[in-house]
């Protein structure tokens, strides 16, 4: 059997997703899950962007114990150098390299010649040899890269020490039989390939991100890099969900192969990045989405009844899709919460459990059943509040069919408060305005939504809004059992997510 080795990049190429950033803090958390989860190798950031992915990469390469942990580098002094320092305490540090090789790149991005661009190999490989022997290489847009050059580029990395070849398809361009055929014919064109390890890294522009992946495994792959929830870049990265769930239920394709992913764990996973980025799981999603194992037709459901694999080709549980029939109220004590949250894969010091349970209980009061869901809310909330920025206090709002809605807001920022009132288009709109007249940053709300996050006329409201600020695009997330103060909230995440 041989292995295939799972690279995760939700820490880097992840959280270059427009709207997605995150704390140190936060990527450590995620590194623990991933690390549970079972990847090889953790790549987490690219150190040189700024201090605070700098010290991200640190700490990660300071905490995880298991995986290989990887930082980004172009085939610059500052990078290298960089990556080393932050990967100082790694047990098992990797370095990345990558430069871009495709004629496109090379005319406007770099205006550089091919040999230019092979001396620039040199050189990084050179000094990254320095600091590291477990070397990655990219050549940048592989896939629209000259095929002769390409081979000669991946032959003078390998030369200078390279162990893995990755290819990127950088724009998501390609599909699945080019990827295969190219991954072919590195084999077979260039020399000393046989002293590396060829990885894929997929972009999902075209939504063929996955099946490209698994493709290039039939070719000769044996390292993927993917995300979780296949966040990234643009459309994103290859989902690591889908190409592992695909090697093991098509194990008649794939049956030769390995991997080290505990599968239990990925909905756990997945949960904890949409958490921490705020980026939902669409419901649809292949694995992870809620619907993703949901029968609605009778037919569909009859049939499943009888017998499960007639419409499901993975059982929920390999996935960690178990939902939970218990319900917890305002009579369950601390325990029962401990232990419902420790199902649900919630990792939680003393401390937290303390904030946890009394948010718990207050919400009991106000709504008679608790779902599992809830409790993952209440948890994001305690996430979301602890980002330092703004925090809301309190809310009142004068609304109705004939009159103008006027809001009254107070927040907590720097530990002040502030007071604003404003009236405004409708509810929302009035509190938005009156949080815009105590921050003064100027904003585009680009999208609003608003769900119930159980059943029930007492259930809890999930605002999510997605807003332009100071050029970048980010998402926020609020839940209450009071819309307005959900809403209210959702804008103060996404305004403290701005830092
Ligand atoms: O998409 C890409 O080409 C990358 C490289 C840095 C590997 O993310
Ligand atoms: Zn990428």
């Amino acid at each position: 059997m041989e292995k295939i080795l799972i690279f995760d990049t939700t820490l880097r190429d992840g959280e270059q997703a427009p709207g997605a950033s995150l704390t140190a803090e936060q990527k450590l958390e995620v590194a623990f899950q991933l690390e549970k989860l079972g990847v090889d190798i953790i790549e987490a950031g690219f150190p040189v962007a700024s201090p605070g992915d700098f010290n991200a990469v640190n700490s990660v390469a300071r905490s995880v114990k298991k995986c290989v942990v990887c930082g980004l580098a172009r085939c610059v002094k500052a990078d290298i150098e960089a990556v080393h320092k932050s990967l100082i305490k790694a047990r098992n540090p990797r370095i990345h390299v990558f430069l871009a090789t495709s004629k496109i790149h090379l005319q406007y991005k770099f205006k550089k010649a091919e040999d230019e661009i092979i001396d620039l190999v040199k050189y990084a490989l050179r000094l990254s040899r320095n600091y590291f022997s477990d070397i990655e290489f990219s050549p940048e847009d592989a896939t629209r890269t000259d095929k002769n050059f390409l081979f000669r580029v991946i032959e003078t990395a390998i030369n200078e020490g390279a162990k893995t070849i990755n290819v990127p398809d950088t724009v998501g361009y390609s599909y699945p039989h080019e990827i295969s055929s190219l991954i072919s014919s590195i084999t077979n064109n260039v020399p000393n390939i046989n002293k590396a390890v060829i990885s894929i890294h997929c972009h999902d522009d075209l939504g063929m991100a996955s099946a490209n992946s698994l493709s290039a495994i039939l070719g000769g792959a044996r390292q993927i890099h993917c995300t979780i929830n296949g966040i990234g870049e643009r459309a994103g990265n290859a989902s690591l969900e889908e190409i592992v769930m695909a090697l093991k239920t098509r194990h008649d394709v794939f049956g030769q192969f390995y991997n080290n992913i505990n599968t239990k764990e990925l909905c756990r996973t997945s949960k904890a990045v949409s958490t921490l980025t705020g980026f939902i799981v669409p419901p649809n999603k292949a694995i992870v989405g809620d619907n993703a194992f949901r029968h609605e037709s009778g037919i569909h459901q009859d049939a499943v009844l009888k017998k499960r694999t007639t419409y499901e080709i993975i059982d929920p549980k390999d996935v960690g899709m178990e939902k939970s029939g218990l319900v917890l109220g305002k009579h369950s004590g601390r325990h029962a919460l401990i232990a419902r949250l420790k199902n649900l894969g919630l990792k939680l010091d003393e401390k937290k459990v303390d904030l946890i349970f009394k948010r718990f209980k207050d919400l009991a009061d106000k709504k008679k059943e608790i779902f599992d869901d809830d409790l993952v809310a209440l948890v994001e909330e305690e996430t979301r509040e602890k980002r330092k920025g703004y925090e809301l206090v309190s809310i009142r709002v004068f609304t109705g069919t004939d009159v103008k809605p006027e809001a009254t807001v107070r927040i907590k920022y720097k530990k002040k408060i502030y007071e604003a009132k404003s009236s405004g288009d409708g509810p929302v709109d009035a509190c938005y305005k009156a949080i815009d007249k105590i921050t003064k940053i100027k904003t585009k709300l680009i999208t609003y939504g608003l769900e119930a996050i159980t059943k029930g006329r007492d259930a809890q409201g999930l605002a999510r809004v997605e807003i332009q600020a100071k050029a970048r695009y980010i998402h926020g997330k609020g839940a209450s059992t009071d819309i307005l103060e959900a809403s209210a909230k959702a804008y103060l995440d996404a305004l403290s997510r701005l830092g």
